[in-house]
């Protein structure tokens, strides 16, 4: 293998012992070779920016700059550059910063060298899938401009799309319940679309007869199709809002593009106020398109360590789309729900504030599903139905009353000090 396929590993420590034995290791390994090594953080990302290794190692203890800075100056830098955390056994809050700096993986020392080269060659692999992923992303973002330009200047609904790189967030349930919330306070016409070609759920959710029309009914006629026909698919629902179901089964999705939705979509626009769309995790083309014709992106995410490390990614796909800040709004559901970690520490790491939450109430959600009604019909006066609410005001543009006390009510709340690897 010619040296320039290799993965190139960057190793961090300052115990030259420790360097010598896994450049060793590395050694054995025909894909793999030692781009340099380093005593210290500051050293490494020097060499960080130099060398641009496709894999680092780092030490988190070490005497002038600590791994943890390290892996925040580098991942904010040389992004590209994925790093692995050695750490002993009970540095857990080491790890969990480490994790929130933006380090890749883990290495519990002491561990073999099967841990360590398959732990190298899975974030080297992870990172190619990651840019493979993202590069074709990039022309997309030119194409949205010149599209946003040509727009005519009527006034037009706003579209707004629910993503979260995760599944289980309640994307559904909270687009469901937005959707409803926004036409019971702004009075507005509302059309609630699941976008979740593949795995659709809205019919179920909101009780829906299984021979109501779908999307799927215009696949062969998207190209002429029309404000009139779309309208002629949509379902009535009795809390007073529209709803533009998913195919009945996910073969159909493959006959659904990018282009098609984006019809539909602006078709919508003209007679709702509010579009809200439901997705999938996924970062294909109909998901993408479904995002580039949004106003707003809600991006919802849990409190957690998973949920945070995929939302990370997204934003990285976010900033290639060239979406404005304002345009992709973090949303953290479940926001009291034990086991996670602090926004506070997310908005941190993710150098962006959360400025929507919500509480979790499971209990709220079970009775409201059972009597087959939206919660923030059915339990109206629930906490969580007034943070719905809230988020609704502020998507309509209307000014929230005691928004900043009831947040603060609620982080104090929630039980400080939760430890990521605690619960696990
Ligand atoms: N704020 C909340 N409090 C308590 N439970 C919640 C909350 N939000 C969502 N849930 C629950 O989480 C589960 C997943 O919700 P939902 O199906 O809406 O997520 P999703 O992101 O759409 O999932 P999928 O990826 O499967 O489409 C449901 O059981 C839902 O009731
Ligand atoms: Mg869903």
């Amino acid at each position: 293998m010619a040296d320039g396929e290799k993965i190139r590993i960057l190793i961090v420590d300052d115990i030259a012992d420790t360097r010598e034995n896994l450049a060793k290791l590395i050694g054995f390994e025909p894909d793999m070779t030692v781009a340099g090594t380093a005593g210290g953080g500051q050293e490494a990302v020097t060499l960080a920016k130099k060398e641009r290794p496709n894999v680092i190692l780092m030490d988190i203890n070490m005497p002038d700059m600590d791994g943890i800075t390290a892996t925040e100056i580098i991942s904010n830098t040389v992004p590209e550059s994925p790093i692995i955390m050695m750490s002993v056994q009970g540095e857990q809050d080491y790890l969990r910063r480490s994790m929130l700096a933006g380090a890749r993986e883990f290495l519990v020392k002491p561990f073999s060298a099967d841990e360590l080269i398959n732990a190298i060659r899975h974030v080297h692999e992870l990172e190619k899938v990651r840019r493979a992923r993202y590069a074709p992303l990039a022309p997309a973002a030119g194409t949205q401009v010149a599209g946003a330009a040509a727009a005519p200047a009527v006034e037009t609904g706003k579209i707004i799309s629910f993503f979260s790189p995760k599944g289980g967030v309640g994307r559904t349930t909270i687009a469901t319940n937005l959707a409803v919330a926004l036409h019971q306070s702004t009075e507005k016409p509302v059309v609630l679309v699941d976008g979740s070609l593949p795995f659709g759920d809205i019919a179920v959710i909101l009780n829906m007869s299984p021979k109501a029309k779908t999307i799927a009914d215009l696949i062969g006629s998207f190209e002429q199709t029309d404000a009139d026909v779309v309208e002629s698919i949509l379902v009535q629902h009795s809390t007073g809002i529209k709803v533009l179901l998913a195919p009945p089964t996910p073969e159909s999705t493959e006959l659904i593009t990018g282009a098609h939705i984006k019809h539909v979509l602006e078709i919508l626009r003209q007679r709702y106020a509010y579009v809200i769309v439901d997705t999938w995790p996924s970062y294909g083309e109909q998901v993408i398109t479904m995002l580039d014709a949004a106003d707003v992106v809600l991006s919802l995410m849990t409190l957690e360590i998973t949920s945070l490390k995929n939302i990370r990614v997204f934003m990285e796909v976010v900033e290639k789309l060239g979406y404005s800040q304002d345009k992709v709004q973090l949303v953290a559901n479940r926001n009291d729900s034990s086991g996670g970690i602090k926004a506070s520490d997310v908005e941190a790491s993710l150098g962006r504030k959360i400025p929507h939450t919500i509480v979790s109430d499971g209990r709220t959600l079970v009775l409201a599903v059972n009597r087959g009604v939206p919660f923030v019909i059915s339990h109206k006066d629930s906490q969580v139905s007034k943070d719905i609410f809230s988020l609704a005001a502020k998507l309509a543009g209307a000014p929230v009353a005691s928004e900043a006390g009831a947040a603060a009510g609620k982080q104090a709340a929630r039980p400080g000090g939760l430890k990521l690897f605690g619960a696990r």
